[in-house]
């Protein structure tokens, strides 16, 4: 049986943040979430979290698929896989040990290195770097033979110069862990995982290693800069496969897509495209230039240019934008039309209903085919609860109307230009609420004689 450990209790200070490290996201995911992800993919028998500093927030994305064992501190990788060996069921034998920090690591990587046939204690996976900073280095012998893992800290300046270095990632044999991890020697507080291959290699264990060849993968991220470098893949892994899937994306290198979003193909991606959480765009579709669209879905040959669309469903050949805000909650029909700066929040468009220019539309159920006028706003608020407005099928709403709610307009009714309406409109009625002009003849013209005496 194989077990799979994943730490992740250490702080991450190297961030610099107040969030723990591997609750920081890549490509809209935790960077534990990603893990958890890529285990889920093995062929594992149970899996433990180490947990500590911000443990609740960590387990909180752990949820029910993995044991969380705490790790009182930051006490080293070896003692956190130590705790973590004391949670195993009795029937494991071989611990694939992860890093939180590492969220990148391909599937297949792993998939090989547990499937390969081998007596070792501990079979590691390595990295050639061209700077190997920061990361524990790969020592070996004249020979080539693993001899220990060395940590930038306690290098010499030839073992510094070395240029292979330890991703983190292996599998370990769990009795040959449990025989060496409680006699390491501790560096202050911490006792390091690493020190466990020097101690195998001393008790006459065979310690193997993978080099990894896809590096920028495995590399484990404890600066900003590092973030920032994951992320990059991510998102490049995100966007190969929309396009493997017959997406257009016009320029890769200003799309941004989460990794859990889908789009359908011929799907058109135009530039300073943000495609968030659990997106999912239809085929045919084209998204910006200039959109976000967050936790929403776009419907078959939908457009949305330069627009913010958040936690809606836009339904198949809609139109919306340039400048439209799609709040949560709003549900557009079929061939819906918003054109520009339209807001809209938690409502309802039917089939065919147009907003072209300047509204507010909150809290509404609007019918099909209602046409409503630049300008007009639903006035949802009163400052103290908000109200329901209902528009009905095919009703027209005259430029800047102000629709008071709560209040129902009834189906192909009308409402005058300029219209404040605070009472139900009732079906195939036209109301017009405004003052009624008045126009005064020459008053121009009197006015300014009256103010500057008759003109010769
Ligand atoms: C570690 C390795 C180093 C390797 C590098 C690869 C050790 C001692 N060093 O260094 O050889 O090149 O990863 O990325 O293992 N953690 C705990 N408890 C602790 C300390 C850390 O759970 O007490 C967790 C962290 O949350 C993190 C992971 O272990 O997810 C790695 O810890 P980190 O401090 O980032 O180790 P590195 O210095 O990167
Ligand atoms: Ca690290």
């Amino acid at each position: 049986m194989t077990a799979a450990v994943i730490l992740a209790a250490g702080q991450g200070t190297r961030m610099r943040s107040k969030r723990v490290k591997v609750l920081h996201e890549v490509a809209g995911l935790p960077m534990i979430e990603h893990v958890l992800r890529t285990v889920a993919a093995l062929p594992l028998d149970e899996t433990v979290v180490v947990v500590g500093a911000q443990k609740e927030a960590v387990a909180a994305v752990v949820g029910g698929r993995a044991t969380m064992v705490e790790q009182p501190g930051v006490l080293g990788t070896g003692d956190a896989v130590r705790r973590a060996l004391d949670a195993l069921g009795p029937s494991t034998r071989r611990v694939l040990v992860l890093y939180g920090d590492c969220p990148l690591v391909p599937v297949d990587l792993l998939r090989s290195l547990l499937d390969a046939p081998s007596d070792d204690a501990a079979t590691l996976v390595t990295a050639e770097l061209a700077d190997p900073t920061g990361y524990g280095r790969v020592v070996r012998d004249a020979d080539g033979r693993l001899r220990a893992i060395v940590e930038e800290r306690e290098a010499d300046a030839a073992t510094r110069a070395i240029r292979e270095v330890n991703t983190g990632i292996g599998v370990w044999d769990r009795g040959w862990l449990e025989r060496v991890l409680p006699d390491l020697a501790p560096h202050g507080q911490e006792v390091y995982l690493t020190d466990a291959v020097a101690a195998l290699v001393a008790a006459g264990a065979p310690v193997g290693t993978v080099a990894a060849r896809d590096v920028e993968r495995v590399l484990g991220i404890n600066t900003r800069a590092e973030l920032a470098r994951a992320e990059a893949t991510a998102r490049r892994d995100v966007l190969a496969r929309l396009m493997a899937g017959g997406v257009t994306v016009v320029d890769p290198a200003t799309t941004y897509v989460d990794v859990g979003v889908e789009v359908g193909p011929d799907t058109v991606l135009y530039p300073m495209t943000f495609l968030r959480g659990r997106t999912v765009v239809g085929e045919g579709a084209v998204i910006g230039p200039m959109t976000t669209v967050v936790d929403s879905h776009v419907g078959d040959h939908a457009v949305v240019v330069q627009s913010v669309v958040e936690g809606a469903r836009i339904g198949p050949h809609c139109s919306v934008g340039p400048m439209s805000h799609l709040r949560p909650g709003s549900y557009l029909d079929r061939d819906v039309h918003l054109g520009n700066f339209v807001e809209v929040k938690n409502s309802r468009l039917g089939l065919g209903t147009k907003a072209g220019h300047h509204c507010y539309l909150g809290d509404a159920t609007i019918g099909h085919h209602v046409n409503i006028g630049a300008g007009t706003v639903i006035v949802n608020y009163d400052g103290v609860a908000k109200h329901p407005t209902y528009i009905g099928d095919e009703a027209f709403i005259g430029c800047n109307a102000n629709l008071v709610a709560p209040v129902e307009i009834g189906a192909s009714a009308y409402v005058a230009a300029g219209s404040t309406v605070t009472h139900n409109v009732p079906a195939e009625a036209l109301a017009i609420a405004r003052g009624r002009q008045e126009n005064k003849p020459n008053w121009v013209r009197t006015r300014r004689e009256r103010v500057s005496g008759p003109r010769d």
